[in-house]
C-alpha cells in the first residue's frame, strides 16, 4: 500500500493551502484550516504516503519501467520528493497529495472542497478521498452526502456520479469569480442496503485496481 488517508494535522496546513491555491481560482476565499482543526462538525482528511514508504523509500536505481513500484516511488523517483517543504516550514513533512473537507450539517455531510495536486491526478487519489469521506459520514451518522460543483467541472462530476451522486438543483451564479452556476449533487441515503452494497462493490473494485484503503488517525 502506498497512499493512506489520515486526519489533517497542523503541520500539513501549508501544503494543503498550496493544493487549494493550485486547484481553485485565485479569487477563491482560502479556508482557515488552522481554525477548522478544532471544528467538531467538520472532517478534514489528507492523502499522503504511508509512513513505511517515507522511512524506507526504494532507491532510484531499483526502479525499473516494468516493476510494480509504488506510486510514490514512480512519481518521486527516489526519496527526495516524498517529502514536501512549504514556505515557512522548519522541517520537511510527508508530501500531501490531496485533501477533502466535509462539514456535517444536520442529516447531511457536505463536501466543501476536494482536491489533488495537479501532477498526481489520475492515480485514484481523488476517489480514495471520496471513499474516506463517505466512510466517515456513515460512521458519523449522516443520512446523505451533498456538494456543489461548477457546471463546467465534468471531471469532478464524473467522480461523484461514479458514487451515485445525482444532480438535484442548480444554484445560479454561485461562484463569485465568474458567476458560474453550481450543480447541487447528492447521494441517496448512504445507510441504505442498496447504497452500502454499491459502496462495498466500488471499494472492492478500487482495491483491485489501485491499492488497499487505509484510513488512519
Ligand atoms: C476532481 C479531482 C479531485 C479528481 O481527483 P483524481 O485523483 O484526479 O481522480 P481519480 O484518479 O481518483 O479518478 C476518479 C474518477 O474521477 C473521474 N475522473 C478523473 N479524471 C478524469 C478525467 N480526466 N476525465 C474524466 N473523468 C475523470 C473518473 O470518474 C474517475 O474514475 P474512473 O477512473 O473509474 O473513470 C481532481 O481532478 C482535482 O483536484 N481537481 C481540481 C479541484 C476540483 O475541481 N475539485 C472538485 C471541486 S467540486
Amino acid at each position: 500500500m502506498d497512499v493512506i488517508l489520515r486526519r489533517l494535522r497542523a503541520e500539513d496546513i501549508s501544503q494543503v493551502v498550496e493544493i487549494e491555491r493550485e486547484a481553485f481560482s485565485p479569487l477563491w476565499a482560502s479556508t482557515p484550516f488552522k481554525r477548522e482543526l478544532n471544528n467538531r462538525y467538520a472532517n478534514y482528511l489528507v492523502a499522503c504516503p504511508d509512513a513505511e514508504v517515507v522511512e524506507h523509500p526504494a532507491p532510484p536505481k531499483e526502479i525499473k519501467a516494468d516493476s510494480p513500484v509504488s506510486l510514490w516511488a514512480r512519481l518521486a523517483k527516489g526519496a527526495g520528493r516524498l517529502v514536501g517543504r512549504a514556505q515557512g516550514d522548519s522541517a520537511p513533512q510527508p508530501l500531501i497529495a490531496g485533501y477533502v473537507s466535509v462539514w456535517y450539517q444536520g442529516e447531511s455531510a457536505h463536501i466543501t472542497e476536494i482536491a489533488v495536486r495537479e501532477h498526481l491526478r489520475g492515480n485514484g487519489i481523488g476517489e480514495l478521498l471520496l471513499i474516506g469521506s463517505l466512510t466517515a459520514a456513515v460512521e458519523y451518522g449522516s443520512q446523505v452526502m451533498t456538494l456543489e460543483v461548477r457546471v463546467s467541472n465534468f471531471i469532478a462530476q464524473r467522480l461523484y456520479e461514479k458514487y451515485d451522486f445525482k444532480s438535484v438543483a442548480i444554484r445560479k451564479g454561485y461562484y463569485s469569480d465568474n458567476r458560474e452556476d453550481a450543480a447541487v449533487m447528492t447521494t441517496s441515503p448512504i445507510h441504505s442496503d442498496e447504497y452500502q452494497t454499491m459502496f462495498h462493490d466500488l471499494q472492492e473494485a478500487y482495491r483491485t485496481r489501485w491499492r488497499e484503503i487505509s484510513i488512519q488517525e
